[in-house]
């Protein structure tokens, strides 16, 4: 049984060597490769490596040597056919039906790379013969050398009905393969077939190896359309196809990176320039496959597509698809062209040191997902930002990878932190987590965050409340329970006096409060306030009194019963005094994943030692 050899590279697209290796053999990665113990021969120390940027693995020990498929056929013991749908199956692909038909097309491929071949060849020579005069002239003036058009096997379609087909059937090759192939076009009602190609630039479009198995066509005037591609052929599947690819995979190596641009000039253009590292998608979106090909080249691609509105859009959408697929390490990164040029018109107007900086410039993923999703919302009030939240967790729900996603919903909660929270205080009344803020360290690290007005808030932006530790919240009912009940003061003062808060003003209300026990003649609430209103403590009680509107004491009353003062009094005390740790950490880690200063940071590490010695919890 015969696949199409396309379906084949799919399979290999999709499936990582490394993770199916990975399942019996333990490897390490070294550099761009795997090491591990080979699993065909006996071997103490490993000379079994795995690469998976050419999808294949190699055993210096033995010679062991195959792709994804004959790995899982020699493991496994399966027959090909029998690895490969096991692995198709895997990856979610369809195995091709292997019609009677589509049997004997699988058996053409071969010829089919062999017509695209001659095809190439036949253009190349046109383009340099008098028929393709006004296509070599173009591509001059376009300020390609003699050695790119070489380099990239340019060439030229006459404008005829049959040239190519001519010089195919003079060449031997049936005409049933060229029709396969894409090269001539059967009319729809019957008759002659005829070249699809005529009076164009063309450009060969190759697969991983460097196979013939499309070609797009570029037309010399402003006739529609700019571009004609191959139509999707037992070689040709543009969705997994990248342009330049063959080409692009050793210069990718050795930058460490892939740049993806838009267009087949811009792919030269840029390799003219030095970056041999660039390949483009055949005029439709990026799709899945085409990610998880530039992965196998480059940890993290970057996407540098037109900064009009179509190239951002497609950026935007290119973002969003790799969402399901990121996983640790493997990523894309973001740069715009200024509109309205492309790598192409932008290098040939300001050279390679603009492109250059066009590419320094870009961003990781994170960051362009949540600008995108920020420009996307407006967020005056808090239903707007409830929404802003909403949409940015719900791309973080796209993440497969869980390791991924919690990094993207911990970056996102800092960054709306940072967005939203209130402006500081010239002088800080109290900071129970100090230090640096988030966002200082996201914006000292070259981030972009929204801009804030002179006050520092956003504009438009509301102050909304925050809610204290709960240990000030404790703090504070402690003493607003004595103040409004002195009677209970009697009862507790033992217990009070032995306590230290942590926040420095209330330990001294705390104090004045035990000092004047005795002297309080008065159990009267009002009477205890003025007290402590002439001993300079009017600023902090009305904070206390104040505080109650925002904290879990809301709704104490001042005319509530003792009984109710008494029992929230002692399940505060309760809570304060033995220190519940679990809370204060589950506290702690929510704070720390908004704001991760020194401090909290800090804050945290004595709660967990504290949990881990086995604290009084
Ligand atoms: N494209 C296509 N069919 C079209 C137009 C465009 O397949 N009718 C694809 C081609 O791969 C093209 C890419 O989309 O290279 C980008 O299109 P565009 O920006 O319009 O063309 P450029 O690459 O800039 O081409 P040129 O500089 O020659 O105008
Ligand atoms: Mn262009």
């Amino acid at each position: 049984m015969a696949f199409p050899p396309s379906f084949l590279d799919e399979i290999r697209s999709h499936v990582s060597l490394a993770s199916v290796i990975g399942r019996s053999v333990r490897l390490t990665k070294k550099g761009r490769e795997h090491l591990g113990l080979c699993p065909f021969h006996n071997e103490k120390s490993p000379s079994f490596t795995v690469n998976e940027d050419k999808g294949f693995y190699h055993c210096f020990g033995c010679g062991a040597h195959g792709d994804v498929i004959t790995f899982e056929m020699q493991t496994h013991h399966l027959s090909f056919p029998e690895a490969v749908e096991r692995l198709a199956a895997e990856a979610g692909l369809d195995v091709p039906v292997q019609a009677p038909e589509e049997r004997v097309r699988a058996k053409q491929a071969a010829s089919l790379y062999d017509v695209m071949d001659k095809a190439c060849a036949f253009f190349e020579r046109e383009l340099h013969g008098t028929v393709g005069r006004a296509g070599l002239e173009y591509l001059r003036r376009r300020g390609l050398s003699d050695e790119t058009i070489a380099r990239f096997r340019l060439g030229f379609s006459p404008d005829a009905r049959t040239a190519l087909k001519t010089a195919l059937r003079q060449a031997g090759l049936p005409e049933s393969l060229a029709i396969e192939a894409g090269l001539l076009i059967v009319p729809e009602g019957g008759g002659e077939s005829y070249d699809r190609f005529r009076g164009r630039v063309m450009f060969p479009i190759t697969d991983r190896r460097g196979r013939i198995i499309a070609f797009g066509g570029r037309i010399l005037s402003d006739g529609q359309p700019k571009y004609l591609n191959s139509p999707d052929t037992p070689l040709f599947h543009k969705g997994s196809v990248l342009y330049g690819l063959a080409q692009a995979r050793e210069p990718a190596a050795q930058a460490g990176t892939v740049i993806v641009c838009e267009g087949y000039m811009d792919v030269i253009a840029l390799c003219r320039a030095g970056f041999g590292h660039a390949v483009a998608p055949l005029g439709t979106a990026i799709t899945e496959q085409q990610i998880e090909l530039l992965w196998r080249m480059a940890d993290e691609p970057i996407i540098c597509l037109d900064g009009d509105a179509a190239g951002q859009r497609a950026a935007g959408k290119a973002a969003l698809r790799a969402l399901p697929l990121l996983k640790p390490g493997y990523s894309l990164r973001f740069a715009a062209v200024p509109a309205p040029e492309d790598p192409d018109s932008l290098i040939a107007a300001e050279g390679p040191a603009a492109m250059q900086r066009v590419l320094d410039q870009a961003r990781p993923l994170s960051e362009v997902l949540w600008q995108q999703e920020l420009a996307g919302h407006a967020i005056d009030t808090p239903e707007r930002r409830a929404a802003l939240e909403h949409d940015l967790m719900e791309k973080v729900s796209l993440i497969a990878d869980k390791a991924v996603q919690d990094q993207y919903r911990s970056y996102f909660r800092s960054l709306l932190w940072e967005t939203f929270r209130p402006p500081r205080p010239a002088k800080p009344a109290f900071r129970p987590f100090g230090g640096p803020g988030r966002g200082d360290l996201l914006r000292s690290r070259g981030h972009r965050l929204v801009d804030r007005g002179a006050d520092g808030r956003l504009p438009g932006a509301g102050r909304p409340p925050t809610l204290p530790p709960a240990w000030l919240s404790q703090e504070r009912l402690l003493l607003l329970m004595v103040i409004l009940h002195p009677v209970l003061l009697e009862e507790v003062a033992e217990r009070l006096g032995n306590l230290r808060f942590k926040d420095s003003d209330l330990d001294k209300l705390r104090q004045e409060a035990l000092k004047h026990l005795d002297g309080w003649g008065s159990l009267d609430s009002e009477d205890v306030q003025c007290h402590l209103r002439s001993c300079g403590f009017s600023q902090i009680l009305d904070c206390l009194l104040e505080a109650r509107a925002h904290d879990q004491s809301a709704h104490i009353k001042p005319d509530a019963p003792v009984e109710a003062a008494r029992a929230l009094w002692e399940d505060a005390f309760k809570l304060y005094t033995e220190k519940d740790l679990t809370a204060e950490l589950q506290q702690a880690e929510q704070q720390a994943a908004l704001n991760m200063s020194d401090e909290t940071f800090g804050y945290l590490n004595a709660l967990w030692s504290t949990k881990i010695r086995g604290g009084d919890v």
